[in-house]
């Protein structure tokens, strides 16, 4: 399948199959012409909902409940559907990009989509179906910013996966203290892969910025107007996977006073 027919499924999908739809084989012959989704087509019961201050992610120390761990788990499974749709974005808007640009951007996809089984597994493990919280736009508020590679992978790769490298070891901790290794290992996985995605980003930053200017600066400028730095990071900032994704220690000290 071209990659291009795989992204408009994914973005057109009303089943959550057609979302995860990975085929083994994919070509990238036909990018076509620039295509930009508003927004994207859900499943029954997926659709966006207004966020209200009431379905706050549960308070690390509620994690001793198993259903307010199922909440994380929920929340975080929407990410991963936004992800899987935000890289379906980034195929259909940029076909002229690097034929290895797309290529990494189809892998990260199908990672993302790994990532939606795995939660969905771990969740439904615990007692929760995913659909019975509801599902919010977050990033995807973000994608009509999302107009050239260096944005995409200022926005995706280097703010908000480049946050989950704190995030995954908080809440893969508190899980652990928890008792609940099972969802402690999950958070691992997840931690792995996010330090290749953005391993990803920070290459792609580096070859397709001016070589004059510093990865932080093009990364800083490429971000929408209300989005801060401080986006890029959790309230502990861990600087051992951003070393091991590559992000260059003049980044990490920046970051770390953002
Ligand atoms: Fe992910
Ligand atoms: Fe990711």
């Amino acid at each position: 399948m071209e990659l291009r027919e795989w992204a408009i499924r994914i973005l057109s999908a009303d089943t959550l199959e057609e979302k995860l739809l990975s085929p083994n084989e994919l070509t990238d012959n036909e990018p076509g012409q620039p295509l930009v989704f508003t927004e994207p087509t859900r499943p029954s019961g997926m659709q966006f909902k207004r966020h209200t201050s009431r379905e706050k992610l549960p308070a690390f120390h509620e994690h001793r409940h198993p259903d307010k761990r199922a909440a994380c788990l929920h929340r975080f499974a929407g990410h991963e559907l936004l992800a899987v749709e935000i890289m379906a974005h980034a195929l259909l808007a940029f076909p002229s990009s690097p034929k290895h640009f797309r290529k990494g951007v189809a892998n990260t996809l199908r990672e993302e989509q790994e990532h939606v089984r795995l939660y969905i597994a771990r969740m439904e493990a615990m007692g929760l179906k995913f659909g019975d919280m509801p599902l919010y736009k977050h990033f995807w508020a973000h994608v009509p910013h999302l107009s050239c590679p260096i944005r995409y992978v200022s926005v995706m790769s280097l703010t908000f996966e480049m946050a989950n490298l704190d995030f995954a070891p908080m809440y893969g901790k508190s899980f652990a203290r928890a008792g609940d290794e099972a969802s402690a290992a999950l958070m691992q996985r997840i931690l792995e892969d996010e330090i290749s995605h953005v391993s990803f980003g920070i290459n792609w930053l580096k070859k397709l910025k001016k070589p004059e200017e510093s990865e932080w600066d093009v990364w800083e400028k490429s971000l929408p107007p209300l989005m801060t730095p401080s986006r890029a990071k959790g309230f502990v900032l861990h600087e051992e996977p951003r070393r091991k994704a590559g992000v260059p220690e003049e980044w990490i000290q920046k970051l770390k006073k953002a």
